[in-house]
């Protein structure tokens, strides 16, 4: 291993460049040379490609987003798309390449790793939808985030004696949801794992809520099960509860990382550096049951992942 490369791919997640960084200071500790992959796989088509130093990666790790800039690229789920990116990385002398992204992400690296780049992917998203791994880089900070903000919307609901709706993101997954219901004492959760989703028995728990005197009814509703607007006009009309719905959106994938986002991340960088100077390619970093380790991508892609059954049955006795 000589030079690496390094490129962040997919939605950005706060802790990126953290992990940039961590990959880029460890390689340099080995004294290999580091280039940065702008734009994802994208950019390795375009050749936007940048030597990286020690000082290029200063003042990165407190900033949220991904300074090499990321994107999602279709050109790169074709063979020729896949060939062309590893002959574009020995043109500019890159042998390995840490991919920083998500599951589609990683199906890139295993392709770049078939055509003779050594590849290690690492767990970045704010869906927490990885199967081998219990932690991501940027769900921390997309949680607090979240959470911060359901906090103030639940001051008003409250001071209105409303219903509100609050659409969190995660694309099919609940993880986002499930932790915010918690965190925030949400009154529901709807999760697209495990909601069986029955508008009749939600309406009836906002009824006797409020026959109880509670004075909100949060509900955190995962982008899996989405339609937060038509539900609260359903749930007003119903409940004849002034309810409204609010999107989160992309404020949840931005801010400054959590401290536990940027030490993780870091961690995870540094490793997947060790991993390529240990021999290792095709293998993605992860954390499991308390410990950094790695797996082949192929089988970290087979895998499945599930929403804790104790940790929704907690939510459900403790949203009372
Ligand atoms: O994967 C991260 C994520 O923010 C998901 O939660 C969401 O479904 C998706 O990306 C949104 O993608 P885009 O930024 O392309 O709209």
């Amino acid at each position: 291993v000589k030079t690496i490369g390094v490129l962040t791919s997919g939605g950005d997640a706060p802790g990126m460049n953290a992990a940039v960084r961590a990959v880029v200071r460890t390689a340099i500790a080995y004294g290999c040379q580091v280039k940065g992959i702008q734009k994802g796989y994208s950019g390795l088509l375009e050749e936007e490609i940048i030597d990286l130093y020690a000082g290029s990666v200063s003042d990165i790790i407190n900033r949220g987003g991904t300074f090499l800039y990321t994107a999602r690229c279709e050109e790169f789920r074709t063979p020729e798309g896949q060939k062309k990116g590893a002959d574009i990385c020995r043109k500019h002398g890159i042998d390995s390449v840490v991919v920083i992204g998500g599951d589609g992400s990683f199906q890139g690296a295993r392709q770049l790793a078939a055509n003779g780049i050594n590849t290690i992917g690492v767990p970045g998203t704010i869906d927490l939808d990885i199967a081998c791994t219990d932690y991501t880089i940027g769900f921390d900070t997309a949680v607090n985030t979240a959470m911060e903000a359901i906090d103030k919307v639940r001051d008003t609901s409250t001071s209105h004696e409303r219903c509100s709706i609050i659409e969190v993101m995660g694309r099919n997954a609940g993880y986002i949801a499930l932790w915010c219901g918690i965190a925030n004492g949400a009154e529901d959760i709807l999760l697209p794992e495990l909601y069986n989703y029955d508008e009749e028995a939600l309406i009836d728990h906002i009824i006797a809520n409020r026959r109880r005197g509670k004075k909100h009814h949060i509900i955190i509703n995962a982008e899996g099960v989405g339609h937060s607007t038509s539900m609260a006009k359903r749930i007003e009309a119903a409940t004849g509860i002034e309810t409204r719905a609010t999107i989160l959106g992309h404020l949840q994938r931005g801010g400054s990382p959590t401290a536990k986002d940027r030490v993780m991340a870091s961690v995870m960088g540094a490793y997947a550096v060790d991993a390529l100077m240990g021999g290792k390619s095709n293998r993605v970093v992860a954390y499991k049951d308390g410990k950094y380790v790695d797996y082949d991508i192929e089988e970290a892609l087979a895998m499945q992942k599930e929403i804790d059954p104790f940790q929704y049955s907690v939510a459900k006795i403790l949203a009372r």
